[in-house]
């Protein structure tokens, strides 16, 4: 099996992150899947966001949870990147899963409630996912065990992913006491062992963020599940390189 290539945060390293603009680049790139980060607005809307201020990324200030989405969709999102995507706006998870409906493209949403524990926002991406029946291509991670429990006990068909970037003792069984499928784990954490290790329990393992042709030969080499990349061109590349060479 290929390692997944999934684009982090759309294209982020050509496009402003988590913007529709990052999102075409990565699926004209051919990435398999993308990754974006969910948060809540204050009136209950999943938007695809990073940080819980939008001070790094867009021309306001504050909070996600304090702005309706109406007033969100008034900031810029992209004139922090470049002159080319001014005016280009936040986008609400609906939105997205409108546009991906109709691409055969993976999507891994993680849920971002390790700072802000967003009241229902579970429930809420489910139901959209239900929607657009996209339950199937979608796997939900998160850095907080209790939204992944959540999301297991409403559905325990879903794949939902266990995010750390420490090393901790016993994260297979950790992992599996979540009711996850996977590990989504820092990219200087990951290695053969405990990829082997958790296949031998049914887990798999993934690895963020992956850019450099040489990390990602590496991660390729040892049999990642999946690999999270700012730049899937490169990656798309790299993987081809890799399997030619397999089979010569
Ligand atoms: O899902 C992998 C990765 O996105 C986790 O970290 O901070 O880039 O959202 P972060
Ligand atoms: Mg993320």
């Amino acid at each position: 099996m290929k390692t997944i290539i999934y684009a982090h945060r759309g294209a982020s390293k050509q496009a402003p992150e988590n913007t529709l603009p990052a999102f075409e680049l990565a699926y004209e790139s051919g990435a398999d899947g993308i990754e974006t980060d969910i948060q809540l607005t204050k009136d209950g809307i999943p938007v695809l966001f990073h940080d819980e201020n939008v001070r790094r990324t867009t021309n306001g200030t504050g909070f996600i949870q304090d702005y309706t989405f109406k007033e969100l969709q008034r900031l810029d999102a992209g004139a922090w990147f470049s002159n080319n995507y001014i005016n280009t706006s936040i986008l609400s998870l609906e939105q997205f899963l409108s546009w991906i409906s109709n691409k055969n493209l993976l999507l891994n949403l993680e849920l971002k409630t390790n700072v802000i524990p967003y009241k229902h926002i579970e429930q809420i991406v489910y139901e959209l996912l239900v929607k657009y029946d996209k339950l199937r291509h979608t796997v939900i991670s998160s850095f907080n065990p209790n939204s992944l429990l959540k999301m297991h006990r409403m559905d325990p068909t879903l794949t939902t992913a266990f995010l750390t970037s420490n090393k901790k003792v016993d994260l297979i069984n950790y992992t599996k006491q979540l009711g996850a499928k996977g590990i989504h784990i820092k990219n200087r954490l990951v290695n053969e062992s405990l990829i082997n290790k958790a296949k031998q329990e049914n887990i798999y393992v993934a690895t963020y963020t992956v850019n450099r042709p040489s990390q990602l030969m590496r991660c390729y080499k040892i049999r990642c599940h999946a690999i999270f990349t700012d730049l899937p061109y490169v990656a798309i590349e790299t993987r081809e390189l890799f399997e030619q060479n397999i089979i010569q």
